[in-house]
């Protein structure tokens, strides 16, 4: 079946219990039995005073948010970033505000709201170094901006316009072409482009997929491969040029990986989450759309089919990490017939390091794939 996606990236956990005056150690009540061995923060980095306890890819994710909340790069506050010499465990005035913030964070969640991560750097900062403090007439009086909550209000089953979750889903399977067609899928590899937001070059992308849930991405960057993998068990982001090459994916950032494997074969995509909510129809890309969400694993993640067509036109997922949650956005486009099931050519892969669109040349169906592909990448070399 189809439906590429993507793959994968940060950290997991979720519910930070962050205690006291420092380690943000999140008590993550998640039954780890899979995955990579973890490398935590502690280990890796050589100044981690505040977000300790937590594994390298959370960590990563921690840094995403920071930087989205205040619409900063890492050389904001980290000294030497993006040059040849970084030197990430320098404590410039602003990382040192960073980590008071952090605490602070940690603290006002603890003592206000029974340790639930209803606060995050995004609540007061929105994308400004400097949160707004009066509300501006004109915002009063103007057009409300909408952001939806992360756990999105169950529809009113009689009054919301929704059919209930059952049906949507039923729907796009057989807008896919069918479960007989999606279960005589069992693999395929695709070549085709991938265009990072910022750059002005697209950059040749593979992806191989094996029934149930084998996943990998690579983009051939200049400056090296950049991988996402799924096998089952472990999942895996490499990186070139960046503070640390490759980590493996825990928690429910593992469990994103997994959710991306499955959306290659979407047929199994009811039984992956235990519970589905429907929500309020809403309009992405111009498109009606009904709005489902699963949950299940730690994992939350948000479907937008298309009203008409039936096919799933946006999926974002949501992964915990002692600093607030983690989304990426998979938005699909440009669905054609690949041996009778309905295969996205186009994507755009959201993710707060990056945003990549994915345009396909050619998918090849039922090849044989080396197992060994899915797992732990390795980088090439020059
Ligand atoms: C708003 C400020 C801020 C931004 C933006 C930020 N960081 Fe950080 N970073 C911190 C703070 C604070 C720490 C220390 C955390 C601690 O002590 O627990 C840190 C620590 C680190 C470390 C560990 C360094 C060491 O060896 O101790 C790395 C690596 C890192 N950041 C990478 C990044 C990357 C990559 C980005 C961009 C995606 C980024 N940071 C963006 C504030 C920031
Ligand atoms: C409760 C609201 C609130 C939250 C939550 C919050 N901040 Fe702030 N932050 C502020 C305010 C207010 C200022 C400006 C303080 C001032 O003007 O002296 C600020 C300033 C900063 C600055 C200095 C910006 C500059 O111009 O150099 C950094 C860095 C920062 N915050 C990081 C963070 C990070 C990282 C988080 C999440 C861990 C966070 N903040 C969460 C309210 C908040």
């Amino acid at each position: 079946m189809k439906k590429k996606l993507l793959v994968l990236f940060t950290a997991g956990a979720f519910a930070g219990s962050f205690g006291g005056l420092n380690p943000v150690g999140r008590a993550f009540a998640q039954a780890q039995t899979k995955g990579a061995p973890k490398q935590m923060s502690e280990q890796a980095f050589k100044n981690i005073t505040v977000l300790k306890g937590i594994p390298v890819d959370e960590f990563m994710g921690t840094m995403g948010l920071f930087s989205a909340a205040l619409s900063f790069c890492c050389k904001d506050c980290h000294t030497g970033a993006g040059s040849s010499n970084p030197k990430w465990e320098d404590d410039p005035p602003r990382k040192v505000v960073a980590r008071r913030m952090a605490q602070m964070v940690s603290k006002i969640n603890q003592d206000n709201f029974n340790g639930r991560q209803v606060v995050t750097c995004w609540t007061c900062h929105r994308g400004s170094p400097s949160p707004a403090i009066t509300p501006p007439i004109d915002t009063i009086y103007g057009d409300t901006v909408f952001t939806p909550t992360d756990v999105l209000p169950v529809a009113n089953p009689t009054t919301g316009g929704t059919p209930p979750a059952d049906q949507i889903l039923d729907k796009y399977i057989t807008a896919l072409g069918g479960a007989d067609a999606l279960s005589r899928l069992t693999s395929f590899t695709a070549k085709g482009t991938s265009h990072l937001f910022g750059e002005v070059q697209e950059d040749p992308a593979e992806i191989s997929a094996k029934a149930p849930n084998y996943l990998v991405t690579v983009v051939h960057q200049r400056e090296g491969d950049v991988a996402r993998t799924y096998n089952g068990q472990e999942a895996w982001v490499m990186l070139p040029l960046t503070v640390i090459g490759k980590y493996s994916l825990n928690g429910s950032m593992l469990e994103g990986a997994k959710l991306d494997a499955q959306m290659a074969f979407p047929g199994g995509l009811k039984q992956f989450f235990s519970s589905w909510r429907v929500t309020y129809p809403s309009v992405v890309n111009g498109k009606p759309v009904y709005v489902v969400q699963g949950s299940g694993n730690g994992l939350i993640a948000t479907f937008y089919f298309d009203k008409q067509s039936g096919l799933l036109n946006r999926m974002v997922r949501y992964a915990g990490t002692a600093m607030g949650r983690v989304p990426t956005q998979i938005d699909y486009s440009d669905y054609r017939p690949v041996n009778g099931v309905m295969m996205p050519y186009k994507w755009t892969y959201g993710w707060i390091s990056g945003q990549e669109i994915y345009s396909l040349s050619e998918i090849q169906p039922n090849v044989a794939v080396d197992n060994a592909k899915f797992g732990q990448p390795v980088q090439r070399t020059k």
